[in-house]
């Protein structure tokens, strides 16, 4: 089946991604493109509307991002938003004009078109968030104003006999209540849009897909653990089976159980084919005296590669390669400038050495929250769906200084603990993630008549959606006194807690 589409087109802006998830949302498949898409393609496509992101640029300015004034002549209902409205109201003939000042914040939003379909349910007053410099101070012809602000005369505005919208705040931020009533009326009512993209079809369907593709063929997939791996994984066993082979490479960096639970998931209640290489000993002994945080990464990187490949040359030749590749990872940006928006630093890369014809990548099209929600459809226990981000050096980056066995152990029982109680809290839904770190300093305690010379331990504990910036969470005191009682008492060689209070940046989430 072929789903509805709406494009969203992007202008730089650093909201896009969250409009193009807010559309999915609403259960609606959207795709990002870049701005500069020729109008012929987009109309090929069949988009059922488009979205124009907001962007930073000036639009009264000669090479400010722009589109072809003929896509407004499609008949394609359009959706813009703060950049993308002042550029529809520029090039349909209306007035951009520079604000007094920048205006940043909430604001009381006045419907002033009650049968507006745009704001069909939502209050009559509602408040609304801006981020604009630029605004349009005069509606094209054939335009109503349908919105204002104490500030922007045109809040929002619109034709709809040609069903073309205009929104000068940003109705895809949580700070917009009723943003998401918005957009779904701009999806459903003007775009008429039916919501037919549901994880339960996109599993149906990616199942299908991939049988078809792969026939009777062989696959192989490096399997970690992670959500995306192990939602690649299991998507693919429903559809080939035992073609499918998973190279799990257990590289001893792990947390507490770890390796058993991945095995136990994929073998036991999903009978996976599932190769778990026990590579412990060779990492440490690679990574036995090395200090430097970017060598140790590096020789994890190198190591995994190796291990995975001589797994892979047992097996001999395969016909497909899979990856967990996700749709940030292949959105092209918007303009030249516009943040890259890449999966962080990840170790590895493609093997050099494993033969394969074809490449298969089973999650291009969806977004993290997706791939969560595809692999709770597909009956992956939530302690895998819903992990946090764990970096693929693992453990080494979270002992400072030399890694060894002695001191991952007595960071797995730390942390451990830590999590535990996090776990336990009301915290733990909103928090973006947690872990312990064993630092390389020791320092003097005292245990009952004993005077002791033990390590600290750090707590790490952010609050964050995107990872790329990141505050420290305040997490209740008596939260931190149980979790430091506990430690000092359970763990042997811990006889001091700090918790790490810098948000990023300036620091980083981990520690190397
Ligand atoms: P930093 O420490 O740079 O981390 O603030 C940002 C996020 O990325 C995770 N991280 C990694 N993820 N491979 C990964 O897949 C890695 O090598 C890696 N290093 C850091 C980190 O846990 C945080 O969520």
């Amino acid at each position: 089946m072929k789903h509805e589409l709406v494009i969203v087109l992007d202008f730089g802006g650093q909201y896009n991604q969250l409009i193009a998830r807010r559309v999915r949302e609403a259960n609606v498949f959207c795709e990002v493109l870049p701005y500069d898409t020729p109008v012929e393609k987009i109309v090929n496509k069949n988009p059922k509307g488009i979205i124009f992101t907001g962007g930073p640029n000036v639009v009264t300015e000669e090479d400010a991002p722009k589109v072809e004034a003929k896509l407004f002549e499609t008949g394609i209902p359009i959706l813009g938003i703060c950049y993308g409205c002042q550029l529809m109201g520029y090039i349909l003939g209306g007035k951009v004009d520079k604000a007094e000042q920048r205006e940043y914040g909430k604001a009381d939003l006045k419907i002033t078109k009650a049968d507006s379909k745009l704001f069909a349910g939502v209050n009559s007053t509602t408040s609304s968030w801006m981020s604009h410099t630029y605004f349009v101070s005069s509606a094209p012809k054939g335009f109503e104003v349908t919105a204002t602000t104490d500030t922007c005369p045109v809040g929002a505005m619109e034709n709809a006999e040609k069903n073309l919208y205009g929104v000068q705040f940003h109705p895809e931020v949580v700070h917009t209540p009723e943003g998401q009533k918005m957009l779904e009326n701009f999806l459903y009512q003007v775009c008429g849009c039916k919501a037919d993209w549901t994880m339960k079809q996109i599993a149906e369907e990616q199942i299908e897909k991939l049988k078809e593709k792969i026939g009777d063929k062989k696959v192989l997939l490096a399997l970690s653990g992670g959500v995306d791996s192990s939602v690649a994984g299991v998507l693919l066993h429903k559809a080939v089976g035992k073609q499918l082979t998973c190279i799990f490479v257990d590289h001893g960096l792990m947390r507490k159980n770890e390796g058993d639970e991945v095995e136990s998931v994929f073998k036991k209640q999903f009978d996976m084919n599932l190769i778990r290489v026990n590579a412990e000993d060779r990492f440490l002994g690679r990574l036995a005296g090395v200090t430097d945080p970017e060598t140790k990464r590096k020789i994890i990187g190198e190591e995994f590669i190796r291990v995975f490949e001589e797994e892979a040359k047992k097996i001999g030749t395969v016909d497909f390669l899979a990856q967990g590749t996700i749709y940030p990872d292949v959105i092209e940006s918007g303009t030249k400038d516009a943040a890259v928006i890449k999966s962080h630093h990840n170790v590895g890369g493609l093997p050099d050495h494993v033969d394969f014809k074809e490449i298969v990548e089973p999650l291009r099209d969806l977004f993290k929250d997706e791939v969560r929600n595809l692999g709770r459809e597909l009956g992956i226990p939530e302690f895998l769906v819903s992990r946090q981000p764990f970096p693929g050096p693992g453990l080494a980056v979270r002992v400072i200084g030399e890694v060894t066995k002695h001191k991952l152990d007595i960071l797995r029982d730390a942390d451990l603990i830590f999590r535990e109680e996090l776990e336990k809290s009301e915290l733990k839904n909103t928090i973006g993630q947690y872990f312990a770190v064993l630092t390389n300093l020791r320092s003097v305690g005292v245990m009952g008549d004993e005077r002791t010379y033990n390590y600290t331990l750090a707590l790490r504990c952010v609050d964050t959606s995107d990872f790329m910036t990141a505050d420290w969470t305040r997490i209740p005191h008596d939260i931190l006194a149980r979790v430091s009682n506990r430690i000092v008492n359970e763990v042997k060689e811990v006889n001091r807690i700090v918790y790490d209070i810098t948000s990023k940046p300036p620091a980083t989430i981990e520690w190397e």
